[in-house]
């Protein structure tokens, strides 16, 4: 069954890990998509793997920490299909692992920058294209590090927790214009960012990461994937303003 036939939208850092595979699912699922990325390589690596599979996408260039960057992506992805049916507001970076006496400032104002600011931006002009075709579904992606404290990483905790507060907020303001806004919370999920934080940290950190996951196993960009794609299709069409854990059971 497929689930965004006849639909087109937006999914930001679609170059890599979850973003990529949920470009490529939302194409397989009969939508048109709009590959986004601040890595013009990769974005166009994740356009050409949907166009030889016979799905619709195209690259949009857009680092989605400036808001004048943001504002042409989404006109430009708007004025090309004529409609924004869905938008995956999923870019993020991890930034550095320190606690707060040790952080630079300048690595918490680009994280906030990326991570909250680029959900800020992203939403604030798609809510209008999405009011000029009619309605539509946002997903933002949060993180389980939006709703538990992790140790070392200040600006990608409050980054997260404030992704779920402007989730919730922008679905009560356009629930009535027929805009639906979510959150999507990932566990561990096998991309090149949780390679890399993983590396970063002490193994004895890692062994305590493997041992809290109760499936006892990592997740794919494909589960998240599948999670996105429903939130965006109008299966969920009365669910609004909430939350999707996808953490194979890690937040108790
Ligand atoms: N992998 C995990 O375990 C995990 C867990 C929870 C949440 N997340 C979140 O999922 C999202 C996707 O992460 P991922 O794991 O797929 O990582 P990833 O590193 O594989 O992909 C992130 C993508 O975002 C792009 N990007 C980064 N900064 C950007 C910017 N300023 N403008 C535009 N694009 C930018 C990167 O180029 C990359 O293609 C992030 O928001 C991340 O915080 C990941």
């Amino acid at each position: 069954m497929l689930l965004m036939e006849g639909k087109a939208g937006l999914v930001t850092g679609a170059g890599s890990g979850i973003g990529r595979a949920t470009a490529i699912a939302v194409a397989n699922h009969g939508a048109t998509v709009g590959v986004s990325d601040y890595n013009e390589e990769s974005g166009k690596e994740t356009v050409a793997l949907i166009n030889e599979a016979g799905g619709k996408a195209e690259f949009f260039r857009c680092d989605v920490s400036e808001e004048e960057q943001v504002k042409a992506l989404v006109d430009l992805t708007a004025n090309t299909y004529g409609t924004l049916d869905f938008a995956f507001n999923n870019a993020g970076t991890a930034g550095e692992f320190a606690p707060i006496g040790e952080m630079d400032s300048a690595v918490f104002d680009r994280v906030m920058k990326i991570n909250l600011y680029g959900v800020f931006y992203c939403m604030k002009y798609e809510v209008l294209a999405m009011e000029a075709s009619g309605g539509g579904a946002i997903v933002n992606t949060s993180s389980i590090n939006g709703l538990i404290g992790i140790p070392r990483n200040a600006s990608y905790n409050a980054s997260k927790f404030a992704v779920i507060g402007i989730t919730k907020n922008v679905a009560i303001d356009y629930g009535a214009k027929g805009i639906r806004v979510n959150a999507l919370a990932p566990g561990p999920t096998t991309t090149p960012m949780l390679t890399d934080a993983l590396e970063r940290h002490t193994p004895e950190f890692r062994e305590s990461m493997y041992a809290s996951l109760p499936m006892r196993d990592l997740l794919k960009p494909e589960d998240q994937a599948n999670a996105a794609v429903w939130l965006c299709s109008d299966q969920a069409r009365m669910i609004t303003g909430t939350t999707l854990v996808v953490d194979g059971g890690r937040v108790p």
